[in-house]
């Protein structure tokens, strides 16, 4: 059985390294990987590969940044050979990137199953570039892997009930392989030069929140007052320094530790050791909560309604009162967070079983 992965930008290497182990283990498939090239600066992608064990890619089809219409085309126009070329008999897209929609419809064009991985997630605002992949590419999968019940709940509701599955999260796998694997490094404060003791993780890259002066300020300046009281620990994605330059607000960076984007295995290092959690990232929140540390969560919503409905992530959008005030709260509150909402940690096997006991005239049976 020949399967292609089609991946781009960095939370896609993530569940694509679940999905490589998975797929090792079975001799008779051929697995290849494609990269599109949407997140190409080495902290964005390479060091992804080579930490998480993911074979190189036998494709890069080097697309680079660009507007999402011609970012998404190039993507269809070079992925279409490739396809076209290896025949695949089933197409795995991640996520909700413009990597993934491009991927679906070359896939659903060429009539080659699509399978979903992270299915069934919706949020507002239905105009967020996430949420508009996630609809397109649930509507032309063939099979849909959920990440939650949430999720297949949000498919039945869009009447997509055949070809859905409950795997878990392949995301949990990862973490709880991750979790093993540091347990035995050396100290995070060590590695990564951090001299102190408690701190917390803030990470921001929305275009909502980075494009947008006023939300980016209001965001800024509410941490920055975070920061007075706790140290606070900020990898700047690419684009959201971009923005901070463009509009000269360096000064509201005076109190927050800024580091260059990390790895995945340092993330989880410091998310094991950080206090807390301030994130605008759909991944960093729900991590948070397989390492049991709470979230503020820095959208108008979420696609893991789960956690802010149980109240263990607070979603505070950009309101600095809210967002200070879900400080307070997680530091003096202890609420005990809901557990398996996420499967147990075999999604890659499961997934991978799945696809193999699969041909493709049955594919949404
Ligand atoms: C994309 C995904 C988002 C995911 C995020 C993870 C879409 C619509 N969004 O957002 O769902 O959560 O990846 O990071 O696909 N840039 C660099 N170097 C890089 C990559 C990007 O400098 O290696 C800069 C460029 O200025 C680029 C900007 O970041 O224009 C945005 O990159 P892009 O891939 O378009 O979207 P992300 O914000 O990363």
């Amino acid at each position: 059985m020949k399967i292609l992965s089609l991946v781009g930008a960095r939370p896609q290497f993530i569940k694509l390294a679940v999905i490589c182990r998975a797929l090792r283990k079975h001799s008779k498939v051929q697995h290849i990987i494609v990269h599109s090239g949407q997140h190409y600066d080495i902290n964005m992608s390479d060091i992804f590969f080579n930490t998480l064990d993911i074979p190189k890619a036998d494709y890069d089809l080097g697309v680079g940044s660009d507007t999402h219409a011609r970012q998404t085309s190039k993507i269809m126009e070079r992925f279409e050979e490739v396809v076209m070329k290896e025949k695949p008999d089933v197409i795995i897209v991640y996520g909700d990137t413009n990597t993934t929609i491009a991927g679906a419809l070359v896939g659903a064009k060429l009539k080659i199953p699509v399978a979903h991985i992270e299915a069934g997630l919706r949020q507002e605002p239905k105009d967020m570039p996430e949420e508009i992949n996630r609809i397109v590419t649930d509507h032309l999968s063939s099979l849909l892997f959920a990440p939650s019940m949430l999720a297949v709940g949000n498919l039945k509701n869009e009447g997509i009930n055949r070809g859905v599955y409950f795997p878990g999260d392949v995301m949990y796998d990862l973490f709880l392989l991750a979790k093993e694997k540091i347990m035995h490094e050396e100290d995070t404060n060590k590695t990564l030069n951090v001299g102190f003791d408690k701190f917390a993780l803030f990470t921001l890259h929305r275009d909502f929140n980075t494009d947008i002066e006023e939300r980016l300020i209001s965001i800024l300046k509410a941490v920055g007052m975070i920061a007075q009281e706790i140290k606070v620990i900020f990898p700047i994605h690419p684009r959201t320094r971009k923005c901070i330059t463009n509009f000269k607000l360096e000064y509201l960076l005076d109190s927050i530790h800024c580091i260059e984007p990390i790895d995945y295995l340092t993330t989880i290092k410091l998310l094991n050791k950080c206090e807390f959690v301030i994130t605008d990232s759909g991944g960093l929140q729900k991590e948070a909560y397989f390492a049991e540390k709470r979230a503020i969560v820095l959208m108008p919503d979420t696609g893991w309604r789960e956690l802010t409905d149980c109240r263990w992530n607070i979603l505070a959008d950009i309101d600095g009162e809210k967002i200070f005030k879900g400080f307070k709260q997680i530091t003096k509150e202890t609420i005990i967070p809901p557990s398996g909402l996420y499967g147990d940690g075999d999604a890659g096997s499961k997934i991978a079983k799945i696809l193999l006991g699969k041909n493709q005239k049955s594919w949404r049976n």
